[in-house]
């Protein structure tokens, strides 16, 4: 039967690049997607920048640049990446897009209808020098319990106290430094305690899809239990707040000037605004396919940070207005590099941009983190040497080698005509059962399993080849019998009938490389289908080289931290000339450090006081913190810049700059130096 499939992967911020997690999502959801079409499944693989919110907002003011104009930029790369790891959505749209803002509407007004949205006034933390409500990740303060300096506004990184922003002791905004003031306003909320969706959502959770498959992971399943409480406890889940106020950039709340929907509204929206920007591209009925009683089957792949959202608000959104709900919900862990989290500002985890510019074949990328995922919500690690190991002795040493070695023989004695001496029919079934076999693990999203079989399988079939000794028959050929001949030429047809079957096998996770095989080697005008695998060979083409191996080299490229310090240091181009007056302008003085010491509720700042020749001592803030212990500074000698203009920070005044030298870099090349003037010079002595 075939059945009709509507996948998403989660909508990434569009205020970044991609990296490697979300690479591993989609990698993960184009091998499925690839194994339900070749079974002649129809699939529709949309999904969409996530655009909206204060962060974006934030950074494209920092730029100077409006929001839509960052989302562009980050938009215009998302192709270079795609294409790059063969990653073939139908569509990529953006939640900032017509469609999006017609459906977020249309679904609020479906649930105010419903009685389900309700308004509130609630007193927040609002910035008023920047004049707008903080969101919790941008204020910061002593945490209430433990008493630790700069913890954010919902928990303790220190003692793990969770709270709202307003317990924090001495907050101030990370924006503008200010001390926040309350301020109250109407908020939208989704009813979610009303028992009409406690009681959904019981039901949408523990739930099966047609297939008799959970709509929910048994991890995942645990984890809404537990949000959700059950009968005895009674339910637990609050109200949930959808709207943001102005200055926001969003989708406005109709019949609510000033008021924005919170960005995890109008995300998850925008699976189906792509799914309904593709239809019209592609001429399909978008009425249809999410019909609540449509045969469509509504398949989300997601990481583990996002479940509440995608298990709970998700599902009750959908189903409060009228629409069909999730079918599936396929929840990954995290992908952790040589078992590091990955960073973006000390530089760690793998850039794919990177990964692709090297040239490295992104099928190796593709095979090493199908070898590693299932079906759960597990942590994956790329490992460097594990990397290597698994691309070369597998699938290059294992799978590829099949082909390389039994080819020849065909193309050069047997003129590409294969034959088989056994009953072909217990050949063919034998790779019909595999494929079914593999088949099935894939959909299941077991595609280590997968792996472990299909190379199990390639290591049969050179066992098999190597006990054979072809080489041994053709090298006395031209004397040989013609028992002899055939016997080679069954040989070679055998390893090359496995070769196509686990061709096969692999094309959802190695669809570039297969796509060769299928239509270079064996003459086919298309990509495999599962039925190809019980097909024997008859003919191949004369074997091209298929697949390089990896070499430790390009690993090391691949990680900038492991480079060897460059020839070149900084990287940053000297700037404009400028004139000897322009210079005379800086007042540079000799400062002896006095004392120093750690800024509370600073993770960069050290606090300086500094001998400048004047009759008092004057105070510095500086950027230091990550290079230098404030004991270690006392009574070195240093340079600052003396007629900068007082600035106020937030933690005091600072009446000058200490020079220092760094990378321009400073992720890929941390540390940073603090200038020294030679012995003898004294404080307050100009620098000219
Ligand atoms: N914009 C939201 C999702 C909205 S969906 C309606 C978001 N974006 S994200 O860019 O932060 O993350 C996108 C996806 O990447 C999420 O599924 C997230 O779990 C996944 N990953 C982010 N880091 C990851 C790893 N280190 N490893 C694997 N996936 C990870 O959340
Ligand atoms: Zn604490």
């Amino acid at each position: 039967m075939s059945r009709t499939l509507f996948v998403t992967t989660a909508l990434p911020y569009a205020n970044g690049s991609f990296h490697i997690g979300h690479i591993m999502e989609y990698i993960q959801a184009d091998i499925w997607v690839r194994t339900m079409r070749m079974a002649g499944h129809t699939v529709h693989f949309v999904c969409a920048d996530d655009t909206h919110g204060a962060p974006i907002m934030l950074k494209a003011q920092a730029e100077g640049i409006t929001p839509e104009a960052l989302v562009a930029r980050y938009a215009a790369e998302r192709p270079t990446y795609l294409k790059g790891f063969h990653i073939e959505f139908d569509h990529w749209h953006s939640t900032d897009s017509p469609e999006n803002t017609e459906l977020s509407q249309d679904i609020y007004r479906k649930l105010r209808d419903a009685g389900l949205i309700e308004t509130k006034v609630i007193e927040q933390f609002f910035d008023p020098v920047k004049g707008m409500f903080l969101p919790d990740r941008y204020i910061k303060g002593e945490c209430p319990k433990c008493h630790a300096k700069d913890q954010y506004g919902d928990a303790c990184e220190v003692c793990g106290a969770v709270y709202a922003p307003t317990d924090l002791v001495e907050p101030y905004s990370t924006i503008s430094g200010a001390k926040p003031v309350l301020k109250s306003s109407e908020h939208f909320f989704f009813k979610l305690s009303d028992p009409r969706c406690v009681e959904f959502l019981r039901q949408w959770t523990t739930g099966n899809n047609k297939h008799g498959i959970a709509h929910l992971q048994s991890e995942v399943l645990a984890k809404t239990r537990e949000w959700l409480g059950d009968e005895q406890s009674g339910a637990k889940l609050g109200d949930w707040d959808i709207s943001r106020d102005a200055p926001y950039f969003g989708i406005e709340i109709p019949d609510a000037p000033g008021k924005y929907f919170y960005v995890w509204l109008d995300a998850p929206v925008g699976y189906l605004a792509s799914l309904k920007a593709y239809c019209r591209k592609a001429g399909l009925d978008y009425d249809a396919l999410i019909d609540p009683n449509s045969d469509t089957e509504q398949v989300h792949f997601i990481g583990k940070d996002i479940v509440y959202f995608h298990a709970l608000f998700w599902p009750a959104t959908l189903h409060f207005s009228g629409r069909k709900t999730p079918d599936q919900l396929n929840v990954h862990g995290f992908i952790t590099v040589s078992g590091e989290k990955m960073s973006k500002s000390r530089g760690t985890g793998i850039s794919p941009l990177r990964y692709l510019e090297l040239g490295m074949d992104a099928e190796w990328l593709r095979y090493y983190i199908a070898a590693k995922l299932n079906s759960k919500v597990e942590d994956i690690d790329f490992n460097p040497d594990d990397f290597i190991a698994r691309v070369n002795s597998d699938l290059v040493g294992k799978y590829v080698n099949i082909a390389s070695r039994a080819a020849n023989f065909i193309s050069r004695h047997f003129d590409g005509q294969l034959r088989y001496a056994g009953d072909e029919s217990v050949l063919s079934a034998q790779w019909s059962e595999a494929a079914l076999d593999i088949r099935e693990y894939l959909q299941k999203r077991e595609y280590a399993r997968a792996i472990r079989e299909i190379m199990a399988q390639a290591d049969l079939i050179n066992q098999t080849f190597d006990a054979a000794q072809p080489w041994v028959i053709a090298k006395t050929l031209a004397n040989a019998s013609e028992e002899q001949r055939r016997e080679l030429q069954d040989i070679c047809s055998i390893a090359l009938a496995g070769f196509k079957a686990l061709s096969v096998l692999l094309t959802p996770i190695l669809p570039a490389l297969t796509g060769r095989v299928a239509r270079e080697l064996f003459g086919l005008d298309r990509g495999f289908i599962w039925q190809d695998a019980e097909v024997l060979p008859k003919h191949i083409a004369p074997f091209k080289h298929l697949m390089q191996r990896v070499t430790p080299e390009m690993l090391d490229n691949l990680f900038p931290e492991m480079e060897e310090p460059k020839a070149i240091p900084g990287g940053e181009e000297i700037g404009p000339t400028i004139s000897i007056d322009d210079f005379a302008r800086l007042d540079l003085r000799v400062a002896k450090v006095l004392s120093c010491e750690q800024v509370q509720g600073s993770h960069k700042l050290l606090k300086l006081m500094l001998d400048v020749g004047e009759d008092r001592p004057r105070q510095v803030f500086s950027g230091i913190k990550s290079a230098y212990k404030p004991e270690d500074l006392v009574g070195k000698l240093t340079v600052i810049v003396a007629n900068l203009a007082p600035r106020k920070m937030k933690f005091g005044v600072s009446e000058g700059m200490v020079l220092s030298a760094s990378h321009a870099d400073e992720a890929t090349h941390p540390g940073i130096y603090i200038i020294e003037p030679s012995a003898g010079s004294k404080p307050g002595m100009k620098i000219r």
